[in-house]
């Protein structure tokens, strides 16, 4: 008896190695799992007719089928093992990856001219000991303009059509407003030496007006601070960002928060002053508002006016670098247009 079931085994074994012989797939593998050890499997079978053995062979004959049973699952395993091991080795070998060939190219970004622009003045004032500050683009109506020795009603604010969110909330028109917050800041302290960066609104829009635009805004206050002062910084500035030969000129100007005010042109930078398109044939160019802080402003932002005084510029940065790199439309510098900024990656540019 218990020699039939030993070669019932091997008849088992030879017949499942053939099996196995024709599995490619994992599919095709359950199908052979399921012949031997399913619920009506071969194996299977054989366990349930132990019960009708009589008992003094059950022992010997049922440790044959557990024979049978391991050796079965052992055969079936090493074939699952050596699929999953082929599938491995050919998903390896498909993404192969072959290092010696030529990379894809990266397209490098370049810098925008308002950043490069905005750098450039950040390194020369913080060279010279300045601070870089920001202040709130959603301002109050005080510190826009009322600190700045613009009160209600001023006409000064129809030229600079304003974007009111309420009645004491604005789209600020000019950096301006972050003089009033720094001296509010640092009352009574001395020196200040701040530039402020910053996106400035008003309700332009054509060729040469946006109506978000950059302003930077220069202020110095200490107690014994000149217009001689303010001219040597302005000259510097301008020699640094438009080239050593330019020159400087200061004209009278008006501003509610300076006294005396000063318009400030450059020697046209494209014709060296002999006249061009660019200057308007004039040889100048205008850079920039600037004077010494009005004794108002002071007041109204903590500094007493017989010990301190100051000086205070500012500019447009959309102006600067629309003059610098030639630009002749302000909405190019908005509308990401990618063969516009292209232009700004030679090196030449720097
Ligand atoms: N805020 C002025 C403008 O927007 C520029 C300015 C700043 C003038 C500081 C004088 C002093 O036109």
């Amino acid at each position: 008896m218990e020699k039939d079931y030993e070669k019932r085994n091997i008849e088992i074994l030879d017949e499942l190695k053939k099996d196995l012989d024709g599995v490619k797939t994992s599919n095709d593998l359950v199908l052979v799992k399921a012949k031997y050890l399913g619920k009506e499997g071969i194996v299977t079978l054989l366990s349930k007719k132990m019960k009708d053995i009589e008992p003094e062979k059950r022992g010997s004959i049922g440790k044959i089928i557990n024979d049978i049973r391991t050796n079965v699952t052992t055969l079936i395993e090493e074939k699952d093992n050596y699929i999953k091991e082929e599938l491995l080795k050919k998903k390896l070998n498909d993404e192969k990856i072959d290092i010696t060939l030529p990379s894809k190219k990266l397209r490098r970004g370049s810098m925008h001219p308002f950043n490069r622009i905005t750098e450039e003045i950040e390194d020369l004032f913080v060279s010279m000991g300045y601070d870089v500050l920001s202040g709130p683009e959603l301002e109050t109506d005080e510190y826009c303009f009322q600190r700045l020795n613009i009160p209600l009603g001023h006409p000064v604010r129809d030229t600079q059509d304003s974007f009111y969110v309420d009645v004491d909330h604005l789209l600020r028109t000019q950096t301006s407003s972050v003089q009033a917050r720094c001296m509010e800041a640092n009352v009574e302290k001395s020196p200040i030496r701040m530039i402020c960066p910053g996106k400035t609104y008003r309700r332009d829009d054509d060729a040469t007006h946006s109506h978000q635009f950059g302003q930077f805004e220069g202020l110095v206050i200490d107690k014994d601070v000149t217009l001689a002062n303010l001219k040597g910084t302005l000259e510097v500035m301008a020699k640094t960002l438009l080239g050593e030969k330019t020159k400087v000129r200061f004209r009278p100007s008006f501003f509610p928060f300076t006294e005396p005010s000063v318009e400030v042109d450059v020697s046209c930078f494209k014709c060296g002053g002999k006249g061009c398109s660019l200057c308007k044939n004039t040889g100048w160019i205008e850079l920039l508002g600037a004077g010494m802080v009005h004794p108002n402003v002071l007041r109204s932002n903590g500094y007493d006016p017989e010990k301190y005084k100051g000086f205070a510029f500012g500019t447009g940065i959309d102006r600067l670098a629309m003059m610098k790199y030639n630009i002749p439309d302000i909405r190019l510098m908005y509308t990401n247009d990618i063969r516009f900024l292209k232009q700004f990656d030679r090196k030449e540019l720097k």
